[in-house]
């Protein structure tokens, strides 16, 4: 049952009841009718101290598909935090005006300091560069869906390993699915963290490689997440700068990769992906963005309680 939980991690749910939303996205996309209404009355707070277009837009989406209001800040300049007030502060406000929190800040553990002080459920939508769930949940859909199935593949993860939060969230969810081996591609300044390959890969006997070449191992891969050099998590824009163009994904390149291969991005892209792609029937991330919108539904009608599943 989801009803009242926080979300701060991808393994905050368990296997099941994240197939659970999965199955309920797809139906709300079949049926674009289904729980129109299911979140009348209800307020979700948006509490974004950090940019965001995808992530916000598609929470505030989904809260209105719902039948449901939003209320919060797209800028912390706008917000009492500009004059000091502290996060627990800020958050046990909030949680007394909306039924659930969705929060994005710039400091690592910020969410689950968050959890500590509010009486509703909050939902970690990106601190700093920890964790990422809910783009993990639009993830692991758009893989299950493109797929058929979440298991039994190679993913190449590319670029910006060290800072990108959104694939320490992923390769951590992914690890609980079977038979999923795992290639780690950037440049060794922006290696993943060892709390994910030494931490839980190894633990959990998952098989992974790191390397620095994109070209020797994309003929492997049936999915390539491609993330964006996250210039804001630099402490000099030299290194950014040096760093930036490490990889760029264009049709010269895919030639190698399988007809089967899927392109994954959370957005936004830089220059990682080349526009030319786009068209290639490979590209997956501008679907992956439209089913942010269908599981952030799925959660947030679970985590009001605003619909019953089988099985809750
Ligand atoms: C990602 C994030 O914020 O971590 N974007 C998103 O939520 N879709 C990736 C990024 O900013 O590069």
């Amino acid at each position: 049952m989801l009803q009242g939980r926080h979300l701060i991690e991808p393994g905050d749910f368990s296997l099941e009841e994240m197939d659970r939303l999965f199955a309920l996205a797809e139906r709300i996309e079949e049926e674009p009718g289904y729980l129109r209404e299911s979140c009348r009355g209800k307020l979700l707070a948006l509490l974004f101290f950090e940019p965001s277009t995808r992530t916000r837009l598609s929470f505030e989406a989904a809260m209105l598909r719902l039948g449901g209001s939003c209320l919060g800040f797209a800028d912390p300049g706008s917000s009492s935090s500009a004059k000091g007030e502290s996060l627990a502060d800020t958050v046990r406000m909030a949680a007394s005006y909306a039924d659930a929190i969705v929060m994005r800040n710039p400091k690592e553990g910020a969410a689950l300091v968050a959890s500590r002080y509010a009486s509703v459920p909050v939902i970690n939508a990106g601190d700093g560069g920890h964790h990422h769930p809910t783009q993990t949940l639009t993830d692991l859909l758009t893989i299950r869906r493109l797929r058929r199935s979440i298991g039994n593949f190679t993913i190449g993860y590319c670029g910006d390993l060290r800072f990108g939060r959104t694939v320490h969230s992923l390769a951590k969810a992914l690890a609980r699915y079977p038979k999923v081996r795992m290639v780690f591609i950037s440049p060794p300044e922006l290696r993943t963290p060892e709390y994910i390959t030494a931490g839980i890969l190894k633990k959990e006997r998952i098989e992974y490689l790191e390397t620095g070449r994109l070209e020797t191992v994309i003929g492997e891969l049936d999915a390539l997440y491609m993330t964006r050099v996250q210039r804001e998590r630099f402490f000099n824009e030299e290194d950014y700068i040096r760093l930036k163009d490490s990889y760029i994904l264009d049709a010269p390149k895919l030639k190698a990769a399988r007809d089967s291969l899927i392109i994954l991005h959370p957005l936004p892209r830089v220059s990682e992906i080349a526009p030319e792609v786009d068209a290639d029937p490979r590209a997956a991330y501008f679907k992956q963005a439209r089913y942010g919108m269908f599981i952030r539904m799925a959660l947030l009608v679970s985590i009001l309680g605003a619909v019953k599943l089988a099985g809750d």
